[in-house]
């Protein structure tokens, strides 16, 4: 975990240490430097933006990022004004990574009228061979590009860039390294997301997770316990364990452990309050997870479960090692052995050679689990996957006419789900102002739903009971008891 480092202790005019985090630490105290520097000659203080597309991994990774850029001495800014942007990308569907494209134009043209400005990216886009070339011949006012195997080297990047001119590239293919013990500025003071592992293994045949974020890797349980009780005597009461595939988690360490002994640890942890974690994959969820959770006073009544199609035609297909009846016999078994839990899943319509009889199956599922949601995606082709080069790719008209079918029954499904908690009292944890409600405070409740009630901020990152007065579809009005 990040210690208080002085890096006006660290004398420059040494070569840089080898070894990691130190060699980090030299490289945030150089660009400290060259940073005062500029500062100097502008007479005024520097600033920077990380804006993050995807996924909670990449939210954690910005983290990451913004708790180097502030030990360097930037301060934090809206993107128009920024100094130094940064955009941390997704490339899971390719509507992902158009996005990146527009937000680049317009970036070329603030650039041009402020010349001083950095731009940087990297995340799971750069990854993409294809994708680098493109920004190096055409986009070549971008400053940095790096990729999701050495987001810890942003000093080091940065201090090359500052000290030369030029594009500065470093993209890594793969790594068994974890650095520890880097800065992180966390977005909420009380709540935070926990990496417990990196990478998948699982080759799930659309996804392009597995090339852009290398092999699993799980970090030590000593690591992660360390890092959350750190997190509970900084006043975190809330934990989410991150992960491509929380279910395998420490099958490869050099003493092997698993997920469910890491959640009974993580729950011995005294100030940690709520336990969350994502994401789960089907075929790996054990008897004893499930028990875990069912006896745990912290980990939350909400399980996310994705489907991801509910033909077994189809699941063999994607490579998702499970069949129609195996995920709805774990479901149920899961509803069973926890009354009240919230289950959620991820659902992909228009899969290469889906049929109208497929997707009737997934349908199906969706009725007969009752997801309290479901987040439901078009199939995107992503190169170098298997499934790119699957024949059979479904027209457009079909795949949105499925669509369209699929979404109102998921959301009946959920509004359904959420109204059987109308009346109740829950513990919820407030976590910000209510934007459109001046006097409100939004939180959260174990099972992940949203309610709006009457607070004022110093309530937030407190554990408080509401009660659910109003559902309004997927989300609550209530009033704190
Ligand atoms: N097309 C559409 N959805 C995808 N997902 C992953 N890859 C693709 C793809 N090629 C979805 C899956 C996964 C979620 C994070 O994104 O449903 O669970
Ligand atoms: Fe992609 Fe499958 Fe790995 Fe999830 S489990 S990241 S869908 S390959």
């Amino acid at each position: 975990m990040y210690q208080e480092i002085d890096l006006n202790n660290i004398d420059l005019s040494l070569a840089p240490p080898a070894e990691e985090p130190a060699r980090q630490y030299y490289f945030m105290a150089k660009c400290r430097k060259l940073l005062q520097q500029q500062e100097e000659e502008l007479g005024r203080p520097l600033t920077f933006h990380v804006t993050t597309f995807g996924c909670q991994m990449n939210a954690r990774d910005s983290e990451k990022l913004s708790g180097i850029l502030e030990q360097i001495g930037y301060g934090e800014a809206a993107e128009e004004q920024a100094d130094f942007v940064i955009y941390n990308t997704c490339t899971v569907r390719e509507n992902a990574n158009l996005k990146v494209y527009g937000h680049l134009g317009r970036l070329k043209h603030e650039k041009k009228i402020r010349p001083r400005m950095m731009i940087a990216l990297c995340g799971c886009m750069m990854q993409e061979p294809e994708v680098v070339r493109r920004l190096e011949e055409s986009y070549k006012f971008v400053d940095l590009i790096f990729g999701t195997h050495n987001i810890f080297k942003l000093a080091e990047l940065l201090a090359k860039r500052l000290e030369e001119r030029g594009q500065v590239v470093d993209i890594w293919e793969n790594t068994e390294e974890i650095v520890e013990d880097l800065p992180v500025d966390r977005k909420y003071p009380f709540k935070s997301g926990v990496n417990i592992m990196f990478g998948c293994n699982n080759f799930c045949s659309y996804c392009i997770v597995p090339y852009v974020r290398g092999r699993e890797r799980s970090r030590e349980p000593g690591e992660i316990l360390r890092e959350i009780e750190r997190l509970a005597a900084e006043g975190v009461v809330e934990v989410m364990l991150l992960g491509q595939n929380v279910n395998s988690y420490g099958k490869n360490l050099p003493d092997p452990v698993n997920f469910a002994w890491l959640l009974r640890k993580v729950e011995e942890i005294e100030g940690i309050r709520r336990i969350r974690f994502m994401t789960s994959h089907p075929k790996d969820l054990s008897e004893e997870l499930i028990q875990v959770m069912k006896e745990s006073r912290k980990i939350c009544r909400h399980l996310h479960l994705p489907l991801q199609s509910g033909s077994t035609r189809i699941l063999e297909k994607m490579n998702r090692k499970y069949t129609k009846e195996q995920y709805l016999e774990l479901a149920g078994r899961i509803r069973k052995e926890i009354p009240g839990i919230s289950l959620t899943t991820d659902i992909i319509v228009g899969f290469p050679g889906e049929t109208e009889e497929d997707f009737e199956d997934t349908l199906d599922v969706v009725r007969t689990v009752g997801y309290d949601n479901a987040y439901t995606f078009i199939y995107s082709k992503r190169t170098g996957t298997p499934a790119a080069s699957m024949e059979e790719q479904v027209g457009e008209e079909e795949v949105k006419d499925r669509f369209s079918r699929l979404l109102p029954e998921v959301q009946r499904i959920a509004r359904e789900r959420a109204l059987g908690f109308e009346g109740t009292v829950q513990e919820v944890l407030a976590e910000e102002l209510n934007e459109h409600l001046p006097g409100y405070l939004t939180g959260r409740m174990s099972n992940n739903l949203l309610v709006h009630f009457p607070g004022e901020a110093s309530r937030i990152g407190k554990l408080l009971p509401v009660r659910l007065e109003e559902c309004r579809g997927f989300y609550y009005m209530g009033r704190a008891v």
